[in-house]
């Protein structure tokens, strides 16, 4: 009987991947759906000792009874969909797939424009998946949708109306979204963004769900902050500071190195703000204190708690989900203390 948005708190990559699975492991939905721009994004998912990155499906897929599904918001690249039903196939992620008719499709056209733009290539540092070449033409009326797509007819279905009914039939609904705040076209660091507005407003209405439906906003930060390619980045640090700390780390998507920074308060304040959120959840917990796999509240230390409530405090909303590894396991869930 809820209906649940996942977003990214920052400039993506926050864990969402881990975060969206032990959601849909532990609170089982009837519906996963997949809001956010498309395949720039890149979700890492660690499940039974099996590591996956996912552009497309949903994080959740773990959770094999729920139907899947990919809103009209979202761009598709059917290359890759069909792609991850290969990589998945142990999960039926195929059998279950829905895909929107009003998906736009990403055509081979749109990843060359990407890569050969020298404003979007080189100058935004994009992740030369077409998805801003896609929502350009888009918006110029001029792209191919899902429906008319021959490879996709056995997918389609209206995500909007299945996912209402669900909703009215009092099942659970769970919405990801993807890639970050600060890289809303609206609200983030313009220029240096992608291609869509990616707060839960947006992500609401991706999978056509209006905004007097949602119940729960779950802002995801990670403890420290990074960034793949380029613009602002007011907390960064050293790349040797990074390293010294061993908080290197490299795109799913790109393989490209991520910039590292320190959380960002005022940021949080923000994203929350924006998302509306009713929870935070954070991870990597265990990479900048020493609580790797701590699944008790009680075991972490003073430094980190005061970490954590100091997050509580400044944005007034309570830190849920505590991750402190990538295993599942490796997570501290206070929703029914807190909530
Ligand atoms: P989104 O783009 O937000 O979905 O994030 P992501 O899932 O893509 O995260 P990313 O690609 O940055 O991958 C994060 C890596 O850290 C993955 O290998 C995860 O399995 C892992 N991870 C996730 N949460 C934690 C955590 O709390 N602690 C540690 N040590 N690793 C984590
Ligand atoms: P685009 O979305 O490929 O056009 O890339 C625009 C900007 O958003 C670049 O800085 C990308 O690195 C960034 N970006 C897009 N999607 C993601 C994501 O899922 N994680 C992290 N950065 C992203
Ligand atoms: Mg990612």
């Amino acid at each position: 009987m809820t209906c649940s948005i996942l977003v990214g708190g920052a400039w993506g990559d926050e864990g969402k991947g881990k975060c969206i699975t032990y959601l849909c492991d532990n609170d089982k939905p009837n519906i996963i759906a997949r809001a956010g721009v498309g395949p720039n994004a890149g979700h890492s998912v660690e499940f039974n000792g099996e590591k996956y990155g996912l552009r497309l499906t949903p994080s959740g897929f773990v959770h094999t009874d729920a139907k899947l599904m990919i809103g009209a918001g979202v761009l598709v690249n059917p290359d890759v969909l069909f792609n991850e039903f290969e990589n998945l196939k142990k999960y039926n992620v195929k059998e279950r797939m829905c895909v929107d008719p009003r998906c736009a499709i990403i055509s081979k056209d749109h990843m060359d424009r990407d890569v050969k733009s020298e404003h979007l290539a080189k100058k935004i540092g994009s992740t030369g998946s077409g998805c801003g070449p896609a929502n350009s033409d888009r918006v110029m009326r001029t792209i191919e949708l899902a429906k008319d797509v021959p490879e996709l007819q056995d997918y389609i279905t209206d995500v909007s109306l299945e996912v209402n009914e669900a909703i009215d039939n009092g099942e659970d609904v769970f919405i990801e979204g993807s890639q970050g705040f600060a890289l809303s076209l609206y609200y983030g660091t313009y220029p240096f963004v992608t291609s869509k507005d990616t707060t839960a407003s947006t992500f609401a209405a991706d999978v056509g769900v209006g905004p007097t439906k949602v119940d729960e906003v779950i802002d995801v930060f990670k403890a420290y902050i990074s960034r793949v390619g380029e613009g602002p980045f007011p907390t960064e640090m050293t790349q040797e500071e990074a390293e010294s700390k061993g908080l290197e780390e490299y795109g799913v998507v790109t393989g490209r190195r991520r910039r590292i920074g320190y959380f960002d308060m005022e940021l949080a304040k923000e994203s929350c703000r924006i998302n509306g959120a009713t929870q935070i959840a954070l991870t990597c917990v265990d990479r900048l204190f020493d609580c790797a796999r701590v699944q008790n509240y009680d075991e972490l230390s003073a430094e980190t708690k005061a970490f954590i409530e100091d997050i509580q405090t400044e944005t007034g909303v309570p830190v849920t989900i505590i991750s402190t590894g990538p295993d599942l396991k490796d997570t501290i869930d206070l929703r029914k203390e807190l909530l």
